[in-house]
């Protein structure tokens, strides 16, 4: 593939090659010097039209780590705020030969409108409430670590689902690699029709959806997403669908406990359930400079050859 726009697009032996070169990601970062000249003398760009933490920093650092050279475009402090469309900043930013786009922004279906538009490759970082592709890889690494295989998995996916590219990545993965996914949160925030994109449950409510299960993903209530007013309010939300250590003992014993971050402490997740031992968000993170790594990787191409 020239792009990784999402994982609806990628057959399941595509998923595990990627999933698998990530393993052998997490072998270079786990080294002294934790450095590979696979991408020498490649340029990525990262051009982020949205706030980001955690994934504009790990494409950054998986693309050092394979001796890229990077450069970071964020929106809010470049020409886009004079006005320039997504199509004149792809254009310029082409006319200096980058070899590889990563792009996060606010409108579905950006990546591909760009990755028509470019000759490079273009990774998606997360488009709208369309895809996360390296989040939904991460999260399915970090599964696979502790389950060692997806298969025959339950998935509780909780929370704002409308507005998730998180869950909808995570579905199509999860489901192409035999996992089951449960989904449950309140109804102004559970798409219709959600059910017919795989092997997916809609539950009634949060502990039907969570009874048993292997793993507990929680969704951040996406605030900066949501109309005028916000039903159900931030109190009923936290009760009827936040994760706490009662009703987590619903799930399996020892049942990984998951978040793409950022958290809203208190409501999805209470404080305790979030630095339990069970929670393997700090894990998800770290696996994301392998995924990221992973994903540069097979869209360049190149001998994996170690300094
Ligand atoms: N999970 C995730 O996408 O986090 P950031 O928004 O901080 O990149």
């Amino acid at each position: 593939h020239k792009d990784i726009i999402g994982l609806q697009d990628l057959a399941r032996e595509e998923i595990q090659l990627l999933l698998d070169t990530a393993d052998n990601m997490r072998e270079i970062n786990f080294r002294d010097i934790k450095k590979v000249p696979t991408l020498r003398g490649k340029t990525v760009v990262n051009v982020f039209y949205e706030a980001s933490t955690r994934t504009r920093t790990s494409f950054e650092i998986a693309a050092k780590r394979l001796s890229a050279d990077t450069i970071n475009i964020s929106a809010s402090t470049s020409s886009v705020t004079k006005g320039e469309t997504l199509s004149d900043t792809a254009r310029n930013i082409l006319a200096m030969k980058p070899d590889i786009i990563v792009m996060r922004h606010a409108a579905s279906g950006a990546h591909h409108y760009l990755a028509q538009r470019v000759s490079c490759s273009v990774i998606n970082a997360g488009d709208g409430a369309h895809e996360h592709p390296s989040q939904g890889l991460l999260d399915m690494l970090t599964m696979r670590q502790k389950f060692g295989t997806l298969e025959g998995l339950t998935v509780a996916i909780v929370g704002d689902i409308t507005h998730s590219r998180v869950a909808r990545s995570d579905i199509f993965g999860l489901t192409k690699m035999g996992a089951s996914v449960r989904l449950a949160g309140p109804p102004t925030m559970m798409p219709p029709g959600i059910e017919r994109l795989g092997n997916v449950t809609v539950c009634r409510d949060m502990r039907e959806a969570i009874e048993g299960v292997d793993v507990v993903m929680m969704l951040r209530i996406q605030l900066e997403r949501q109309g005028k007013t916000l039903l159900p309010t931030l109190r009923e939300y936290s009760r009827y669908y936040g994760l706490n250590p009662q009703n987590l003992k619903l799930a399996k014993p020892g049942a990984m406990v998951m978040h793409p971050g950022p958290i809203n402490r208190g409501v999805e997740l209470s404080s305790y359930v979030a630095d339990s031992d069970q929670s393997a968000i700090l894990t998800q993170v770290e696996n994301g400079v392998a995924v990221r790594m992973a994903m540069l990787y097979h869209v360049h191409g190149g001998e994996l050859a170690t300094e």
